[in-house]
């Protein structure tokens, strides 16, 4: 296998706009993440992924972009964000940065030249149709609800846009558009960046003729996934991208992916492939989603996680490469989801990053994650700042007469918010977020889970992170050892194995609040072992073989 530097890294993700505000409006800021790096080269992270901020009427917190090449005022200047870089830069860290390209905003130039006639030249730069007897061009919903085509009076012709009616589609058909997107990417590499996290970046090719998807139960609009997902031009696009543009620099690229199989994985993973490094996949994500989608929650099983995993793990190996998360901007926090954010706070997060941290692949941790930060619960609707959030809502209440009650309930559990609360630094107002009034409200908990505390105690969960990346810079098996799963259907116990020669790393994860005795299988034979981390304290020495675990214990063994 390929040794490579962004395989041997951790990334951690920033979300600007929740993560530290500089100059008390409420909102994060470049000068703010700069004042927070040396915090990040603590916890020893090699990568920072910047969520979107450039230029933008935030109609989806910066995924809906007016200008690729300035940045949000809201966030500062363009010298905020070279000095940003150069700080990075300076800390031996990398910067990724996010593309949008499947869509911009609509007050892009381009959208506002597209609408205005049939024959503008940027008309083609999107993706137009004429209605169909009067309705929509095909029956595609909107991944953020309601149809995917908006009507345009100008020239009465239906745009189509999977995510808001601001983020119009871009139409990667047009060989002008792809070219002016290129030289864009060479513009932000060329100021040095690290690499790009490319933002559903598997929609942008889509089915010629955009035919209706099936839809047995009559409904008005349905889900039109795989008219869009993995498209027939995907591969060459991507290829493409990668001649053009990401051979010419040594940087990272990894592509998100929603609905993407392992199967069409290694192919945009696969070395020989030329498209990108690694994909987010969803699989996992899915596991608590009943047939009505991501609100229709239903508890997740052990059992599904350990399928879902081992076969990302096994399919990948020695041809692609994976991306590990469990949280970012957009899912819950996965203390809240996967662990216990009450009783077992501390203990299930580090089960968590334990499991994830030891598996084949490159990690992210999502800002907050380090130190426990959980799922929020405020107390009406208008506390809600997300569109998914809110357009959901609005259709589900307001439209169909559901039960304000279950709808919150959903909300509490999957909404996009849970994550975006600030980051708590410390225990003063605002969790030290801000001087002023924070754009969306800080999580109650903010006086027991908050960075400033997490640094004093050693037996944080900061301090344990810090400890698992220093591992992987320790134990190249870490990186690049084999995955196996062993104890397969263990209802409480996700355990594995890595291997990488004669070296065996055996990882032990207790994953509910239970005692669960962990027998170890007896094929599985070595003659010294060594803990090389565990979520409580351990005598070492122990015996292996058959333990009883304590609730969510986590161990880490090296096997020779
Ligand atoms: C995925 C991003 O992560 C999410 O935040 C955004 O809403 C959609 N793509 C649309 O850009």
């Amino acid at each position: 296998m390929e040794r490579k530097w962004w395989k041997e890294s951790v990334v951690y993700q920033i979300y600007p706009r929740s993560f530290m505000d500089s100059n008390g409006d409420g909102i994060g800021d470049l000068r703010g993440i700069i004042s927070k790096l040396d915090y990040l080269k603590e916890l020893g992270i090699d990568i920072i992924w910047l969520s979107p901020v450039y230029e933008s009427p935030n109609d989806d917190n910066g995924y809906d972009i007016s200008d690729y090449q300035s940045i949000m005022d809201e966030f500062g200047t363009m010298e905020d964000w070279e000095a940003l870089l150069h700080e990075v830069h300076k800390r031996d860290m990398k910067l990724i940065m996010d593309l949008v390209v499947n869509h911009s905003s609509d007050e892009h130039p381009w959208f506002v030249e597209s609408r205005k006639s049939k024959d503008n030249p940027y008309r083609d730069y999107y993706i137009w149709r004429p209605g169909k007897n009067g309705k929509e061009p095909n029956n595609w919903e909107s991944c953020f609800g309601g149809s995917a085509w908006q009507y345009d009076e100008t020239t009465g012709e239906y745009y189509l846009h999977l995510f808001s009616k601001k983020q119009p589609d871009l139409n990667w058909e047009n060989p002008k558009l792809r070219q002016e997107l290129y030289d864009m990417m060479r513009w932000w590499l060329d100021k040095g960046i690290d690499g790009f996290r490319m933002d559903v970046i598997n929609f942008i090719s889509k089915e010629p003729g955009l035919p209706d998807a099936p839809n047995p139960e009559g409904r008005k609009y349905v889900p039109g996934g795989r008219y869009y997902m993995n498209g027939p031009r995907i591969h060459e696009f991507l290829q493409e991208m990668h001649k053009e543009v990401f051979s010419k620099y040594d940087i990272m690229t990894v592509g998100e992916m929603p609905g993407v199989t392992p199967e069409e994985a290694v192919l945009y993973t696969g070395e020989d492939r030329h498209e990108v490094h690694m994909v987010f996949q969803f699989e996992h994500m899915e596991l608590d989603s009943g047939p009505g989608g991501k609100w229709d929650v239903k508890p997740w099983r052990l059992k599904d996680l350990k399928a879902v995993m081992s076969k990302w793990q096994k399919s990948l190996e020695g041809k692609g490469w994976n991306s590990l998360y469990l949280n970012n901007h957009d899912q819950p926090r996965m203390v809240s989801r996967f662990g216990d954010d009450r009783t077992y706070l501390e203990e299930s997060a580090k089960m968590l990053a334990t499991f994830l941290h030891m598996l084949q692949g490159t990690p992210y941790i999502y800002q907050g994650e380090e130190i426990g930060m959980t799922n929020v619960r405020f107390p009406s609707i208008e506390d809600y700042k997300d569109i998914e959030t809110l357009n959901m809502y609005r259709e589900k209440v307001f439209e169909n007469g559901e039960e304000i009650e279950k709808v919150m309930d959903s909300i509490y559990k999957k909404g996009r918010d849970n994550a975006r609360t600030p980051v708590q630094w410390d225990d003063s107002e605002h969790a030290g977020f801000t001087s002023g009034t924070p754009w969306i409200a800080v999580n109650p908990n903010y006086k027991e889970v908050n960075v400033k505390k997490a640094l004093q105690d050693k037996n944080s969960v900061f301090h344990y992170y810090k400890k698992l990346i220093q591992l992987r810079k320790q134990h190249e098996i870490i990186v690049y050892g084999t995955y196996d799963l062993i104890l397969e259907d263990h209802d409480q116990i996700y355990a594995y194995t890595r291997t990488l020669g004669e070296q065996k790393l055996l990882v032990i994860c207790n994953f509910f609040s239970g005692n669960p005795v962990f027998e170890l299988p007896s094929n599985l034979r070595y003659t010294k072992k060594e803990l090389l981390i565990s979520n409580y304290d351990t005598d070492p020495e122990e015996r292996i073989e058959n333990m009883v675990l304590k609730p969510y214990e986590a161990r880490v063994y090296r096997l020779v």
